[in-house]
C-alpha cells in the first residue's frame, strides 16, 4: 500500500503553498491540491526537495491520499470560495475527518459551517493563522477553534509548524467552533490600532519635531530596544529608512496616503458593537483608514480650505520624543486592554472558555503583533485569570500612570498644531472615562427619561424611576 499523507492542503496560493512546505519541512507527508493543477505541479517541482509531497489533480485522489482521520487544510479566499471548497470536499470525507479553514473567515461563518458539518459527523476547525507569507513558511502563530477531539488529532501537527518561544509552540486550542477565528479577528483589530498609533507617533515627530523619515527611523530603532520592542516597530523603522529608487525621495513620501483594508478590523468593531465592548482604539484606527481613503471628502475639504488653528502653535512643552514614546506605550496598552476585554466578552457570550493569558502567550512570536510586552499580558492573566481589565494589573497601571502627564502633553500638542491623533486622544479619553468617579451619563439618563420615559436608576435606592417632566408638580414615580 502506497504512503499516505498526514495532512493535506488545498488552495496553493502563497499562504497555502508556504503552509504545505512548512509541514513538509517538519517531516510530515503532505497531500497537495489546487483548483488548477499547474500550481500543484509547480510546488512539487520547485520545492519537492524540501520534504514529501503527494500531488493530486482531483479532489477524490487528494482525499484518498490522506491517512484517517483525514486532515484537510483549506487555504482559499474567505467567503463564498470557502463554502465552495467545503461543498466539494465534505461529501468525499468520512466520519471523524477534519476540514481546517486557515483563512481569515468571519467567526459567524465559522460557527455556521461548524454546526452544519458536525451534523454530518465531520469536524470543522476554523483556524486563525498570523504572520503573513514568511510566518506561514517559517512558523506562524496559530489559533485553532473547533472541537477538543479535533485538536487532539490536529494540534500536534499545528504546534509542530508554529513559531516557538523558548521551545513553547505559539499554538493552542482557543475554544470551540468560531473561537479561533474570533481571536484572530481581534488580533487583526489590535494590529490596526498598533499601526495607527505608530503612524501618529511618526506624524508628530515629523510635523512638530521637524525630523526626517530617516531620523525617525532611528528613533523607532531605539524604541525597538525598549519596552515598545515589537515586529511592527521594527518594520516601521525599515519602511521609514527606505528611499524610492526612482525619485530618491523617502519612500513614505511617494506613497498615496490612503490606507486600504480587507475588513478584519471592521469586523472587530462590528462585533464589539454587538457585544457592547468599547474598543475605541480599534474603531479609531478603522475610521482613520476610512477617512484617509475618502478621497472625495478630503478633496472637498481641501477645496473649501478648511482652516487650521488660528494661533501659531507653540513648541511642545517637554521632550517631544520621550513624550511620544510614553503616549504610544500608554495608548497601546489601552488598545490591548480593549481587545482582550472583547475576547473575554465573546468567550462569555458563546461559552468558549477562552484563556486570555494563553492568547497573549501564542502572540509572542510568529504573528504580526508580536511584542515584548505580551509577556506582561500573559503574566497579568496568569496572576488573575478573571482580570476585568489589563489596566488594573500592577505593571500596566504603573506604566499608564507614569505615562499620563507626557500622554496629555502629546494630545495637547497634536490639538494645538491641528495634527490628527485620534488613537492617542481616544485612548486617553477611554482612560479618563474609566477613572472618572462620575460620568455625565447621568445627564444622558435624564434626557432619555425626559423625551422617552425610558426611566433611570438612582444612586440612593433600588428600582427604575420616571419623572413626570411635563407637569408643574414634577415628582418621581416608581416605574
Ligand atoms: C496576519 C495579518 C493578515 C491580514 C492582513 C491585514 O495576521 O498575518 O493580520 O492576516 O490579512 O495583514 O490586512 P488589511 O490591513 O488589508 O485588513
Amino acid at each position: 500500500m502506497s504512503e499516505k499523507a498526514q495532512i493535506g492542503v488545498t488552495g496553493l496560493a502563497v499562504m497555502g503553498r508556504n503552509l504545505a512546505r512548512n509541514f513538509a519541512r517538519h517531516g510530515h507527508t503532505v497531500a497537495v491540491h489546487n483548483r488548477s493543477y499547474n500550481r500543484t505541479k509547480e510546488l512539487v517541482e520547485e520545492f519537492g526537495n524540501e520534504g514529501t509531497f503527494i500531488p493530486s489533480e482531483s479532489a477524490e485522489d487528494f482525499v484518498a491520499s490522506l491517512e484517517r482521520p483525514r486532515r484537510v487544510v483549506i487555504m482559499v479566499k474567505a467567503g463564498a470560495p470557502t463554502d465552495a471548497v467545503i461543498d466539494e470536499f465534505a461529501p468525499l470525507l468520512e466520519e471523524g475527518d477534519m476540514l481546517i479553514d486557515a483563512g481569515n473567515a468571519h467567526y459567524l461563518d465559522t460557527r455556521r459551517r461548524e454546526a452544519a458539518l458536525r451534523e454530518r459527523g465531520l469536524h470543522f476547525v476554523g483556524t486563525g493563522v498570523s504572520g503573513g507569507e514568511e510566518g506561514a513558511l517559517h512558523g506562524p502563530s496559530i489559533m485553532p477553534g473547533g472541537s477538543p477531539e479535533s485538536y487532539e488529532a490536529l494540534g500536534p501537527l499545528l504546534e509542530d509548524i508554529s513559531a516557538k518561544v523558548d521551545g513553547e509552540p505559539c499554538c493552542v486550542h482557543v475554544g470551540p467552533d468560531g473561537a479561533g477565528h474570533f481571536v484572530k479577528m481581534v488580533h487583526n483589530g489590535i494590529e490596526y490600532a498598533d499601526m495607527q498609533l505608530i503612524a501618529e507617533a511618526y506624524d508628530l515627530l515629523r510635523q512638530v519635531g521637524g525630523h526626517t523619515p530617516s531620523e525617525i527611523a532611528d528613533v523607532f530603532r531605539g524604541w525597538n530596544e525598549g519596552r515598545l520592542g515589537s515586529y511592527l516597530i521594527e518594520i516601521t523603522a525599515e519602511v521609514l529608512k527606505q528611499n524610492d529608487a526612482e525619485s530618491g525621495q523617502p519612500f513614505v513620501d511617494i506613497v498615496l496616503d490612503q490606507a486600504e483594508q480587507k475588513g478584519t478590523g471592521r469586523w472587530t468593531v462590528q462585533a464589539a458593537l454587538d457585544l457592547g465592548v468599547p474598543v475605541s482604539g480599534i474603531a479609531e484606527s478603522v475610521f482613520a483608514r476610512a477617512l484617509s481613503g475618502g478621497a472625495d471628502v478630503r478633496k472637498a475639504a481641501a477645496d473649501a480650505g478648511l482652516p487650521g488653528p488660528s494661533a501659531t502653535a507653540g513648541a511642545h512643552e517637554g521632550d517631544l520624543q520621550a513624550d511620544v514614546e510614553q503616549a504610544l506605550f500608554a495608548s497601546k496598552i489601552v488598545a490591548y486592554a480593549q481587545g482582550f476585554q472583547q475576547i473575554q466578552a465573546a468567550s462569555k457570550e458563546y461559552g468558549w472558555s477562552i484563556d486570555p493569558g494563553a492568547m497573549a502567550k501564542i502572540w509572542r512570536a510568529g504573528c504580526i503583533i508580536r511584542a515584548k510586552f505580551l509577556d506582561f499580558i500573559k503574566q497579568a492573566y496568569d496572576k488573575s485569570p478573571e482580570l476585568t481589565t489589563l489596566l488594573v494589573d500592577q505593571y500596566f497601571l504603573d506604566a499608564v500612570s507614569g505615562a499620563q502627564d507626557a500622554w496629555r502633553r502629546v494630545v495637547v500638542t497634536a490639538a494645538q498644531h491641528g495634527i490628527p491623533a485620534p488613537g492617542f486622544a481616544s485612548a486617553l479619553a477611554y482612560f479618563d472615562g474609566l477613572r472618572a468617579a462620575r460620568l455625565p451619563a447621568a445627564l444622558i439618563q435624564g434626557q432619555r427619561d425626559f423625551f422617552g420615559a425610558h426611566t433611570y436608576r438612582r444612586v440612593d435606592k433600588e428600582g427604575a424611576f420616571h419623572t413626570l417632566w411635563a407637569t408643574d408638580d414634577r415628582k418621581e414615580i416608581d416605574a
